[in-house]
C-alpha cells in the first residue's frame, strides 16, 4: 500500500466514522426517548390526583355533615368498586363501617380524605360539593387514627404535637392525658423526651395507638377516622385505648372501620357493605334483630374467638 492509499483509507475511514457514531447516538437517544415516554404514559394512564377547583371554597370551620348522593366509585374505569352510595350523616354523629375484607371500606374513606374523587353522583361535605372545597381546608379538618399509626423518629413530645404546630407543653401534657398515654410516658427513662424510633419501633402497639389518639385530640378535627389495628391488645391496654377513642369521638363526625365488631356499640348507627354497596344500616341491636348480614358476621366472629379461646 503506498502512502497515498494509506491516506485515502484513512479519509475514507473517517468519512464512515462519522455516520456509524451517528448511527450509535441515534439508537442511545431512541433508548431514552422510549424510556421517557414510557414514564409519560404511567403519569397519563394513573387516576389524576384530585386537585383544587378553580374556584375553590374556603371553608375555615365544618360543622362536619357528610352526604353521599348517589356516588360511585372505582380505580381502574370500568370496574366499580362502590356504587349507589346514599348516605347522610349529621354532624358529630358516629359512623361504624362494616363488611367483609375488600368490601370497599377504606375506598370509602378514600373518598371522604379526597384521596380520589366520585366518578358518578356527589359527595358533599356541610352542602358543598366536595370537589370545590379548598383541599387546604378540608384535609386540615380531617383527623385520622390509622391501622399503622404513622409516628417518626422524634420525641414522644414532637410525636404528638405534630397534630398542633405550635402546640404548648401545656397543650400536649392534656391531650396525653385525655388519651390515656400519660401514665405509660412518663415511666419512659426521658419521659416526653423519649426518642422513639423509626415508625415507633421503641413502643408497644398500644403505646403507639395512645400517642396517635393524643395527637389526633390535640389536632380536633371536626371529622375524623378511625381505622383499628387489627392486632389483639391485652384486656388492660384494649379498655385504656377504647376509653381515649370514647373522649375523642365526642362531638366529631366520626367515620370508624373496627375489626371487632364489638367495638362498634357506641357507633350511632352501623353501615353494613356488602358487594359494593350499602346492604344495611341501624344501630347494633337494629342490625342484631334484623338477622341479615351483620348478625352472620357476629355471629361469625363469636365462634371463630371461641374456638380460638379453647384452642389456644
Ligand atoms: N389503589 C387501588 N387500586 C385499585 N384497586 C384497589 C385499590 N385499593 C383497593 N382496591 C380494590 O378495591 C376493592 C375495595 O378495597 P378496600 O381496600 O376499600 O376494601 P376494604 O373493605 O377496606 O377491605 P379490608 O377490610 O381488607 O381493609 C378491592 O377489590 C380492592 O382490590
Ligand atoms: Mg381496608
Amino acid at each position: 500500500m503506498s502512502l497515498g492509499e494509506l491516506m485515502a483509507f484513512i479519509a475514507y475511514l473517517w468519512m464512515l466514522y462519522h455516520p456509524l457514531k451517528w448511527f450509535g447516538d441515534f439508537y442511545s437517544f431512541m433508548v431514552r426517548a422510549f424510556a421517557g415516554a414510557e414514564r409519560i404514559f404511567e403519569i397519563v394512564d394513573a387516576p389524576s390526583e384530585p386537585f383544587d377547583h378553580p374556584n375553590a371554597q374556603r371553608v375555615p370551620a365544618l360543622e362536619g355533615a357528610v352526604s353521599f348522593e348517589g356516588a360511585a366509585f372505582g380505580y381502574d374505569p370500568g370496574k366499580i368498586v362502590l356504587r349507589d352510595l346514599d348516605l347522610v350523616v349529621q354532624p358529630g354523629e358516629m359512623i361504624g363501617l362494616v363488611g367483609k375484607s375488600g368490601t370497599g371500606k377504606s375506598t370509602l374513606i378514600n373518598l371522604i380524605t379526597r384521596f380520589y374523587d366520585v366518578s358518578h353522583g356527589r359527595l358533599a361535605i356541610d352542602g358543598v360539593d366536595i370537589r370545590r372545597i379548598s383541599l387546604r381546608d378540608l384535609r386540615s379538618q380531617i383527623g385520622m387514627v390509622a391501622q399503622q399509626s404513622f409516628l417518626f423518629n422524634g420525641t414522644i413530645a414532637e410525636n404528638i404535637a405534630y397534630g398542633k404546630p405550635g402546640a404548648t407543653f401545656d397543650e400536649i401534657l392534656r391531650a396525653a392525658r385525655a388519651a390515656n398515654a400519660h401514665e405509660f410516658i412518663v415511666k419512659k427513662p426521658d419521659g416526653y423526651d423519649m426518642v422513639v424510633g423509626e415508625q415507633g419501633d421503641k413502643l408497644a402497639g398500644g403505646e403507639k395507638q395512645r400517642i396517635s389518639i393524643a395527637r389526633a385530640i390535640l389536632h380536633a378535627p371536626r371529622i375524623l377516622i378511625l381505622d383499628e389495628a387489627t392486632s389483639s391488645l391485652d384486656t388492660p391496654t384494649e379498655k385504656k385505648i377504647q376509653e381515649a377513642i370514647q373522649r375523642l369521638v365526642k362531638g366529631r363526625t366520626t367515620f370508624a372501620i373496627a375489626h371487632r365488631l364489638s367495638t362498634l356499640r357506641s357507633a350511632d348507627r352501623l353501615v353494613v357493605l356488602d358487594a359494593g354497596k350499602i346492604a344495611e344500616v341501624g344501630t347494633h341491636e337494629e342490625l342484631m334483630a334484623r338477622e341479615g348480614i351483620f348478625y352472620n358476621l357476629v355471629k361469625t366472629q363469636r365462634e371463630t374467638s371461641a374456638v380460638m379461646a379453647t384452642s389456644g
